[in-house]
C-alpha cells in the first residue's frame, strides 16, 4: 500500500502541526502543512478543479483542519469553499466545513445546542439595537447582566459585560467594527466561586477524552486570556454534555467550553470550538491528544469513506 497523504490546512505551523505531523508518521502516513489561503480554485488544471499545494494534480487522501485565518467575506467564502469540495470529491475533511460553519457561528452553535435539549445560556442575536436594548432592560429586570460577543469571536476577545453589573449599569457599546452589527447577547453565568472557572473538554470522535479547568480572576476564562490550566476529573456529567455538544454541531472533534452555575443546570454549554487548539490542556493531561485525533481520523473517519467508496 502507498503511503497515505494528509493535508493539514493550517495558516500557521508550530507545535500543533508538528504534534500531528509526528502522530501522522508514528501511523506510517505523512502529513503535508497547507495553507489554505495558497490554495486555488483552477477548473483548468485537472479534473477536479482544486490546487492544493504540494499535491500537484492529485488530492489528499484526507485533510485535517488545524486553522483557518479570517479575511474578506470572499476570502473566507473560497477558504471555506475548497472544504467543501475537497467533502464532495469523496476526501474526509476533518472537521467537515459544514461543521465548522455551525461552530464558528456562535447563533447557530445557540440554535442547535437548544434544538438539542442541551443546557446553555438563554441567547439573543439581533441586528436591531432598540431591540437589543429592550432584552438588555427586561433581563436587567430579571436581575441578569449579559454578555455582548462577536459573531466569530475566539480567545475570548471581544466580550463585554452589559447590563446591571454588581449595582452600576453598563451601557451597550456601539454595535459596529468587531460586532458586525450584531448583538449576539447571552445571558452572564456569574462565577460559583473566586477565582471562577470554566471546563474546557475535548471530544474526539463522538468521545469525551480529557477535560481542564481553566481558572482566572476575570470572568472569561480564555487560556488566551490568561487563565491558568488546571487538571480535572472528567466526570459523566461534562463528558455526556461535551459529548451531547459536539454531535449536535456533527463535530468529528472538538474542544468544547463549560460554565459552573449555581442556577437549575449545574452545568452549561457555552462554546463548541469545531478548530480547537489543545497546548494548554496537554500540559495538564496525561492523554496524548494528537495521537488520539489522528488515530480517529484514519481509524473511523478514513475508514468509512473507504467502505463507501467500495460500496
Ligand atoms: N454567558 C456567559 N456567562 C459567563 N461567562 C461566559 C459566558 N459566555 C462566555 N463566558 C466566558 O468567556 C469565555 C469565552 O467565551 P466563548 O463563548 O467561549 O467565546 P470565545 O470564542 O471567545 O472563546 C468562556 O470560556 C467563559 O469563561
Ligand atoms: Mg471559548
Amino acid at each position: 500500500m502507498t503511503q497515505l497523504r494528509v493535508a493539514i490546512m493550517a495558516d500557521e505551523t508550530g507545535w500543533h502541526t508538528r504534534q500531528l505531523q509526528a502522530a501522522l508518521r508514528a501511523r506510517g502516513a505523512v502529513g503535508r502543512c497547507v495553507d489554505l489561503e495558497d490554495c486555488d480554485i483552477d477548473t483548468a488544471a485537472s479534473w477536479h478543479g482544486l490546487a492544493i499545494p504540494g499535491f500537484g494534480k492529485e488530492l489528499p487522501d484526507a485533510v485535517l483542519v488545524r486553522g483557518i485565518a479570517g479575511g474578506s467575506f470572499e476570502a473566507v467564502t473560497k477558504r471555506l469553499g475548497i472544504l467543501h469540495a475537497l467533502r464532495e470529491l469523496g476526501v474526509p475533511v476533518y472537521n467537515d466545513a459544514r461543521a465548522i460553519e455551525r461552530s464558528v457561528d456562535k447563533s447557530m452553535t445557540s440554535l442547535l445546542l437548544r434544538a438539542a435539549r442541551i443546557p446553555t445560556p438563554p441567547t439573543w442575536a439581533t441586528e436591531s439595537e432598540a431591540r437589543a436594548r429592550r432584552i438588555l432592560m427586561r433581563e436587567g429586570a430579571a436581575g441578569h447582566a449579559l454578555v455582548l460577543k462577536p459573531l466569530f469571536g475566539s480567545q475570548g476577545k471581544g466580550l463585554a459585560l452589559v447590563g446591571e453589573v454588581n449595582g452600576a449599569h453598563h451601557a451597550l457599546p456601539s454595535l459596529k467594527g468587531e460586532y458586525g452589527h450584531l448583538a449576539y447577547l447571552q445571558r452572564f453565568v456569574p462565577p460559583t466561586q473566586t477565582p471562577g472557572y470554566d471546563w474546557r473538554v475535548m471530544v474526539i470522535g463522538g468521545k469525551a477524552v480529557t477535560a481542564m479547568r481553566r481558572v482566572s480572576q476575570h470572568w472569561v476564562h480564555n487560556v488566551a486570556q490568561g487563565a491558568r490550566c488546571e487538571p480535572t476529573e472528567l466526570t459523566p456529567e461534562l463528558a455526556r454534555l461535551a459529548q451531547g455538544a459536539a454531535a449536535a454541531l456533527d463535530m468529528d472533534y472538538a474542544g468544547v467550553d463549560l460554565l459552573p452555575s449555581h442556577g437549575p443546570d449545574p452545568v452549561l454549554v457555552v462554546e463548541v470550538n469545531g478548530v480547537a487548539a489543545w497546548h494548554g490542556l496537554q500540559k495538564v493531561t496525561g492523554f496524548n491528544i494528537a495521537r488520539a485525533i489522528v488515530g480517529d481520523l484514519l481509524d473511523r473517519k478514513l475508514a468509512s469513506a473507504e467502505r463507501e467508496r467500495r460500496a
